[in-house]
């Protein structure tokens, strides 16, 4: 945007209708705190500054951007956080007046809400730029308008005021064009009239939204702009409409990914909380969880039921149903589940196989390795083409400090071991089944812990008294 431009994000309310403790900017939509969805579409608009007005709850507000994250993102954009503190909630003219005194006089004032956070980057900028012939409005037509602003127009159709629901007439509540609350003005202009409102009104608030009569007086331009998505500029109140942006979010997610090539079994089923990234011919099952960030190569394959969290998979790799992965990096042509769990810091070679009842933790599988059934492995380095049988344990943790596991390549476990570490096993090393490891194993060699068997010729049954 060329003029310097000013975003006001208003977030001061209380959300009594929430019923919880948290501020209601800070519920989330698809895992995202809603305020920060809004600042995340402002910065994208590349402003000077974003005066974010806050009230109820205003600590947590501040503490929610006080993030590395937050930090790093805001300098790329050139951009501050400029919070206004708001401690009476007397309208949402009252909200702006506060930020006034920090806007450059030169600039465009943006007005968005912390409680609705899809408005899009596209509609957004059409509010701006329509801000070139005066104050520009975010309108809708609603079949029920009920609990809105209402645009009234003139003979000529051109915008002369708002009125508010509880102080509109009978023929003004037929009016179905609505204000979504979104406008944009010289920062001039704004600091010029803002003055000039009153709290002379049904609910004694200053009303944002009597800017729009005063440049109506002043002769200045009042353009109205309408949002591709009718539910772009829906407000949550409560947890209906939370639950109704949810779906309206995942919904347009899904169809931006299936129009990029995603094969989702069932769109109604599929919820991302953060980015998913994927090469081609790639398909998720129903019910799948992505968050964070998510990467998948090419013709890689989810099961239905998987979480999915800030993890690489790449090309040709298959993840089976009910599979959970947390920071993990998987190579080409692994097979994963169904029922496995790959904690933070796993990191699987290409063709490593990783079945059912398997959880990993801070765990280097090498090429080619598989540990297939009920296992636990943590902490642990493996060479190339390992096989861990059934039920193995590496016992990592001795109640205090962690160990370490090395297992070098070609080596074969037996079903049902324990590894106790510090320990490594060699290279072509065997270990006999339901064997406890405790020291260096050599290599190409059979190791076992077993005690004999034994069978006991006069022994009898017990038989009922
Ligand atoms: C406002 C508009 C109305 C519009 C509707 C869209 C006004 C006077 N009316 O009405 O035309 O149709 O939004 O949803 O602007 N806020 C503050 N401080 C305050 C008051 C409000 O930060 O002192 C914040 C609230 O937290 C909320 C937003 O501003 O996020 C809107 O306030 P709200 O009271 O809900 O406005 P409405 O009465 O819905
Ligand atoms: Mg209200």
């Amino acid at each position: 945007m060329s003029n310097s431009l000013e975003v006001i994000v208003l977030a001061a309310g209380k959300g009594t209708r929430m019923k919880s403790a948290l501020p209601k900017v800070l519920h989330p939509i698809a895992g995202k705190a809603m305020v920060h969805h809004v600042v995340d579409t402002a910065l994208a608009l590349n402003p000077n500054t974003i005066h974010l007005v806050v009230g109820h709850g205003a600590q947590a507000v501040r503490d929610s951007f006080d993030t590395t994250n937050w930090k790093e993102k805001l300098t790329a954009a050139h951009c501050t956080i400029n919070f206004v503190e708001q401690t009476e909630q007397l309208g949402t003219g009252h909200a702006v007046m506060q930020a006034a005194p920090h806007l450059s006089d030169q600039g465009v004032a943006l007005i968005l809400y912390g409680d609705v956070p899809l408005i899009k980057q596209n509609t957004l900028r059409q509010v701006v730029s329509a801000t070139n012939s005066g104050l520009s409005l975010l309108t809708q037509i609603l079949a029920d308008p009920t609990g809105y602003g209402r645009i009234k127009r003139n003979e000529e159709k051109k915008i002369t005021a708002i009125v508010e629901q509880k102080d509109a007439s009978e023929p003004e509540l037929a009016i179905q064009e609505i204000n979504t609350g979104v406008m944009a003005l010289a920062c001039d202009k704004l600091k010029s009239w803002l003055p000039k409102l009153s709290n002379n009104n049904a609910q004694k608030e200053y009303y944002l939204t009597d800017l729009v009569g005063l440049a109506a007086d002043d002769q200045v331009g009042i353009h109205a702009v309408h949002p591709q998505f009718a539910w772009e500029p829906q407000g949550v109140n409560n947890r209906v409409q939370q639950a109704e942006l949810e779906r309206a979010l995942q919904t347009d997610q899904a169809n931006i990914l299936m129009a990029d090539g995603l094969y989702l079994s069932d769109p109604k089923r599929f919820d991302l909380r953060g980015a998913l990234s994927f090469g081609s011919d790639c398909s998720i099952d129903v019910n799948c969880v992505i968050e964070g960030d998510v990467r998948l190569g090419d013709g890689v394959s989810i099961g239905p039921f998987c979480h999915l969290k800030n993890c690489t998979i790449d090309s040709g790799s298959n993840i089976a149903a009910y599979t959970s992965i947390d920071d993990s990096s998987l190579g080409k042509h692994t097979n994963v589940g169904p029922y496995a769990r790959l904690r933070p810091g796993t990191t699987l070679a290409d063709q490593a196989k990783i079945g059912n009842f398997v959880e990993t933790k801070k765990a280097r599988i090498g090429k080619g390795s598989k540990v297939n059934h009920l296992s636990y492995v943590g902490d642990t380095e493996m060479g190339e083409e390992v096989n861990v049988g059934a039920g193995t344990i590496t016992c990592n943790y001795d109640g205090v400090n962690k160990h370490k596991t090395t297992i070098e390549d070609d080596v074969f476990i037996g079903s049902n071991s324990a590894l106790v570490a510090p320990v490594t096993i060699k290279k072509g090393a065997t270990i006999g089944a339901g064997s406890t490891i405790t020291r260096t194993t050599p290599e190409n060699t059979l190791t076992l812990t077993r005690a004999k068997q034994l069978s006991l010729p006069d022994w009898k049954r017990p038989t009922k008294k």
